[in-house]
């Protein structure tokens, strides 16, 4: 069973297969409505699942689109208004979804609910995002860098603000796509070491820097997120707004990236906060092609999952 779980459990080389095959297939249908079938229809005749445990614009649309394009049909589950949400286990509910749909995409909170899952089910689960990673951004993030500057390995890529679920993803995407990471933030939302140590193990340099003029010195990419999260509590924001905006990034900031550095950001983004609009809408930017890119590695990761 080809689960989608995360990249540090995913083969180097899927993972490459799955970009380039993202590529080619954005490129296959350049210009064409969004609505349009996609030449080849991989997915006809299957089923998928979308289950959300927490809101989403671009996970939800792009998966539901993506699935489309490629001759599938879709169905979109609000948790709350499962079983699952009032009581029925997960591995109830997985066995129960298998015999009627072939793929689950979940966005959930504790990632155990993911792993659970996906032990329980007879058909590939997919993360849509957990507390802990958020593995589908970091697959359009590194096709985007490629698509506008080339290979990202050997790249340095800062990663500003909270060590949270999207900079876990980016440390294990480090890891197996063979690039730098530096992180710059407050010493109390520094990633877990986990992650770090799996980027380490793997030869790649990651770099823990409090002052964030110096961390971005050189980058060819700056990455931003939001300051609280939606597993983060709400009562946490100001302490955390107090904590972060030292790591604002902002035109002075990118001034001290390469020239040709891009910014990226997996959205939604809170302007003036993480990021200013200087930068958001700026010469830098790429968050875009970064949001249309779910869209495209999604569909290769759907593919991969199901062989097809
Ligand atoms: N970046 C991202 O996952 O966006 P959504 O929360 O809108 O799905
Ligand atoms: N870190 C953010 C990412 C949203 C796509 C969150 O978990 O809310």
């Amino acid at each position: 069973m080809k689960h989608f779980l995360d990249i540090h459990k995913t083969d180097p080389a899927d993972l490459r297969a799955m970009i380039d095959q993202a590529g080619r297939m954005k490129q296959a249908r350049l210009d064409r409505p969004k609505g349009a079938a996609d030449d080849t229809q991989p997915l006809a005749g299957r089923m998928v699942a979308l289950i959300f445990e927490k809101p989403s614009t671009r996970t939800r649309v792009s998966f539901d689109v993506g699935v489309r394009q490629m001759g599938g049909e879709t169905m979109v589950l609000s948790g709350s208004d499962m079983q699952l949400g009032h009581g029925e286990t997960i591995a109830d509910t997985a066995r129960v979804l298998s015999r009627y749909v072939d793929l689950i995409m979940i966005r959930t909170f504790d990632e155990a609910v993911l792993t659970e899952m996906a032990e329980y089910a007879d058909v590939p689960v997919i993360n849509g995002l957990t507390d802990r990673t958020h593995p589908c951004q970091i697959m359009a993030d590194v096709m985007t860098y490629e698509e506008h500057r080339g290979p990202i390995s050997g790249k340095k890529v800062v990663w500003t603000g909270d060590g949270n679920n999207v900079c876990a993803s980016f440390l294990h995407a480090a890891g197996q796509f063979g690039f730098d990471l530096t992180f710059t933030g407050p010493a109390q939302l520094d990633p877990e070491a986990d992650f770090v140590g799996f980027a380490r193990s793997k030869g790649s340099s990651i770099t823990i820097e409090r002052d964030a003029h110096k961390a971005v010195r050189d980058a060819d990419l700056v990455v931003a997120d939001t300051w609280v999260s939606m597993h983060d509590a709400q009562s946490a924001r100001e302490r955390r707004h107090n904590m972060l905006r030292p790591y604002q990034v902002n035109a002075a900031l990118m001034a001290q990236a390469k020239p040709d550095a891009l910014f990226m950001h997996c959205l939604p983004a809170h302007r003036e906060e993480e990021v200013t609009s200087q930068v958001m809408d700026g010469p830098h930017s790429v968050i875009w092609d970064e949001a249309e890119n779910r869209l495209h590695a999604q569909k290769a990761i759907m593919r991969w999952c199901l062989g097809v």
